[in-house]
């Protein structure tokens, strides 16, 4: 087992690559906290654990200071220790986003290019991005990846150890057209990343960054068949990926084999993106 008895928190993990990557950590050994918004996603994941150590759910809105100061709160009170954060609460959508609107545009685009004829549909989506749309979808992953690592960095700093972790995609390193906000957040999460663990090295703290491509999971579910299959067959292993995949490369990044690693980011993505 490559976590006996570290204590982790993997935020939004009651649904898709959080889920994965806390059951996977208790399988490990970890004292996992679960966190998620929504109360009840927590408790199913916890509920799945076959972990020894267990876990705990914990409610709070990553994007709300407060909350998480009190989580983190809870955490010190109830564990006592800290070694591991996995930042990877988010959403793909803004509050008022004509999803249907960009799908039936990027789908018309597909079959233009197919059919040889060029890109005409105009997708239009900066131009169409409401403020409000804008500054959730940062506030969520980066005030979110922020707010958490300001809270474990205290808590890892009382021993000089621990591993960061945070959710980036491949939207920050290839662009995502049909949502630059989320590529814009997660483009932020990666330059954070390099940031921090500059910062935090000297504390034997190490601060990574995963960049997954498109995997299977409730958030790329509502993606239509044909984008689904245009993006699959831009991915050179030609399938999508599985979130215990990720999990896989969050569990390498957490624990000690991957000790001469920080600031780094690594990408399973099937070859969507060769960097
Ligand atoms: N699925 C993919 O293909 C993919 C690719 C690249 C990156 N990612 C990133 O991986 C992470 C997980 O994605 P997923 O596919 O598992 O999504 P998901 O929608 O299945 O799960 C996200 C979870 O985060 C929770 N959440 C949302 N906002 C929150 C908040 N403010 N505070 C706390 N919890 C919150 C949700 O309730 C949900 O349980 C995200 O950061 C996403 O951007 C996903």
């Amino acid at each position: 087992m490559k976590l006996t008895d570290r204590v982790a928190l993997v935020t939004g993990a009651g649904s898709g690559l959080g889920r994965a990557i806390a059951l996977l950590f208790a399988e490990e050994g970890a004292r996992v906290v679960v966190n998620d918004v929504r109360l009840e996603l927590a408790e199913k994941t916890v509920s799945e654990m076959k972990g020894q150590a267990g876990g705990r759910a914990i409610q709070a809105d990553v994007a709300d200071s407060a909350q998480v100061k009190a989580m983190f709160a809870t955490i010190e009170r109830d564990l006592g220790a800290f070694d591991i954060l996995v930042n990877n609460a988010g959403i793909a959508v803004g509050p008022g986003d004509d999803r249907a609107g960009i799908v039936r545009k990027s789908e018309a685009r597909i079959m233009e290019m197919v059919s040889g004829q060029g890109a005409h549909t105009h997708l239009d989506v900066t131009q169409n991005l409401s403020d409000e749309s804008w500054r959730r979808m940062l506030a969520v992953h980066l005030d979110g990846t922020f707010f958490c690592t300001r809270e474990a960095v205290r808590l890892m700093s009382q021993r000089n150890r621990g591993a960061i972790i945070n959710l980036s995609s491949v939207a920050a390193l290839m662009g995502l057209e049909a949502a630059p906000h989320y590529a814009a957040a997660k483009g932020g999460i990666l330059a954070f990343t390099r940031a921090v663990a500059r910062d935090v090295a000297s504390r034997g703290i190490r601060v990574n960054a995963i960049c997954p491509g498109y995997i299977d999971t409730p958030m790329t579910e509502p993606m239509s068949p044909l984008i689904r299959a245009a993006v699959i067959a831009r991915t050179p292993l030609g399938r999508p990926g599985d979130p215990r995949e990720v999990a896989a490369t969050a569990l390498f990044l957490a624990c000690d084999d991957s000790s001469f690693f920080t600031g780094q980011w690594l990408s399973p993505n099937g070859g969507l993106f060769i960097g």
